[in-house]
C-alpha cells in the first residue's frame, strides 16, 4: 500500500494516477530516471519512494525548489523543526529596512493588504535560512498562496472574486480566508507523515528543454509530462499560471512585473509545447537525444498533436510504441472518451 502523498492543487498534477505510474515503473528494469517536466514534483517524489536515482527538471524555479525538496528531505530534518515558530517569524517579523515590493506592485491584484505584507516579510526573512529549511518554507508558503487563489492560479487579477460580499455556495471562501501560515503548516505536516525515503544522489535542475542536447543521457527511463494543447487548441501556459511563485525564489522579480497586463506577470516563458508544430519538433529531439532510454509520456487523449501523431513520430524515430489509457489500459477501445489521461510508452 502506497503512503499518502502530499496534496497539491497544481494544475495537471499526476497525484491521482501515481499508482498507475508506479505499476509501469515496476515493470521496467530501471535505476536512473529523469522527470523532464516535474511540475508539482509529486512524480519525482514517487520515483524516490520507488528507490530510483532521480533527476527532476522544470524551467520554473519554484517547481525546481519543490522537486529538490521532495527528492532530498529527511524525516529527521523535519522532526527537528519548530515549523509553527519559524512560520510565525517568517511571515510576521518586520525587519529593519524591509522593502514592500509586493504591497506596492500588487495592491488589489491577488491578495489582501495584510497578506501582501506577510509575503514581503517572508521574502526578506527567508534569507535568514539556507538549504533544507529555506527550500521547505518556500515550498509551503507557495502552496498556501496557490490554495488562497480563485481557480488556484495567478492568471487573472481577480482578488475581488474572493472579497465580493455575496453568498458563495461553494466551499472556497473558508480556504481563501485561512491564513497563509496555517495552510503552510498543514503542507509541512503532510510531508512529515511520509515514511523515511532513501536518497541516491537525487537532484533538481531548472533548464528549458529547448536546450535538451545539454542534458545527461544515461537514464533508463525518461518520464515526460509536458504542458498540452487541449482539443479547443488552448495551450496550458504554466509560466503564466504560476509566475507569481517565482518571486518567492527571487524577490526582485516582483519589480519586473509586466504592467501591460492586469495580472502583471513577473516572468513570461515561451515553451515549445505551446504550439503544435514546435511540440512535435521538440518530441523528435527528445527521442533522438535519449536514444537508449525508454520514454514514458503522460498525455491526454484530446491533446494536440493527437496521441496517434505523437506515437507515429516516435515510431519514425525507430521506437516501439504503445498507447494505454492511464486507468484500464484500454485506450484503443475507449477512443470515444474524449479527455482521459493516457501513457505513450516508446522503447528504443
Ligand atoms: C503538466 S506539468 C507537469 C506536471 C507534473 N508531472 C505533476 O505531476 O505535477 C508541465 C510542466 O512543464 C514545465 N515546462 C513547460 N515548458 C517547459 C520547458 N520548455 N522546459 C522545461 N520545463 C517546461 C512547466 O513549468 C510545468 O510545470
Amino acid at each position: 500500500m502506497m503512503p499518502r502523498f502530499p496534496a497539491t492543487r497544481f494544475q495537471g498534477s499526476k497525484r491521482k494516477i501515481l499508482p498507475e505510474i508506479a505499476a509501469l515503473l515496476n515493470n521496467e528494469r530501471c535505476d536512473f530516471v529523469i522527470d523532464l517536466y516535474s511540475g508539482s514534483g509529486i512524480v519525482s517524489l514517487l520515483f524516490r519512494y520507488l528507490g530510483k536515482t532521480v533527476l527532476a527538471n522544470d524551467y520554473l524555479k519554484y517547481n525546481q525548489n519543490t522537486a529538490g525538496l521532495f527528492l532530498t528531505f529527511s524525516k529527521s530534518e523535519l522532526a527537528e523543526l519548530d515549523a509553527e515558530a519559524d512560520l510565525n517569524f517568517l511571515l510576521r517579523h518586520v525587519p529593519d529596512g524591509r522593502k514592500s515590493i509586493v504591497s506596492d506592485e500588487f495592491a488589489g491584484v491577488y491578495f489582501t493588504e495584510s497578506e501582501n505584507a506577510e509575503i514581503d516579510n517572508f521574502c526578506h526573512n527567508i534569507n535568514e535560512y539556507a538549504g533544507f529549511k529555506k527550500s521547505l518554507y518556500i515550498y509551503a508558503v507557495g502552496q498556501a498562496l496557490i490554495k488562497k487563489r480563485p481557480y488556484n492560479l495567478f492568471h487573472r487579477a481577480n482578488l475581488d472574486m474572493r472579497l465580493k460580499d455575496v453568498k458563495r455556495s461553494f466551499g472556497n471562501a473558508r480556504t481563501w480566508e485561512t491564513a497563509i501560515g496555517e495552510h503552510a503548516l498543514k503542507c509541512i505536516k503532510e510531508l512529515a507523515a511520509l515514511p523515511e525515503l532513501g536518497d541516491k544522489g537525487n537532484k533538481a535542475i531548472s533548464v528549458d528543454t529547448a536546450n535538451i542536447e545539454s542534458f545527461p543521457q544515461h537514464y533508463d527511463i525518461v518520464y515526460m509530462d509536458p504542458p498540452y494543447i487541449n482539443g479547443k487548441l488552448v495551450p496550458v501556459n504554466y509560466s503564466n499560471f504560476y509566475h507569481f511563485l517565482e518571486g518567492l525564489c527571487n524577490y526582485e522579480l516582483y519589480l519586473k512585473n509586466d504592467k501591460r497586463y492586469p495580472h502583471r506577470p513577473i516572468v513570461n516563458f515561451d515553451s515549445a509545447w505551446h504550439k503544435r508544430d514546435s511540440a512535435l519538433a521538440m518530441l523528435e529531439r527528445i527521442c533522438k537525444h535519449f536514444s537508449r532510454s525508454t520514454i514514458i509520456m503522460s498525455y491526454r487523449s484530446d491533446g494536440v498533436p493527437t496521441p496517434d501523431e505523437m506515437a507515429e513520430l516516435m515510431r519514425s524515430c525507430g521506437r516501439t510504441v504503445e498507447v494505454h489509457s492511464a486507468g484500464e489500459y484500454q485506450y484503443a477501445l475507449s477512443k470515444n472518451n474524449l479527455n482521459e489521461e493516457i501513457f505513450i510508452i516508446a522503447r528504443p
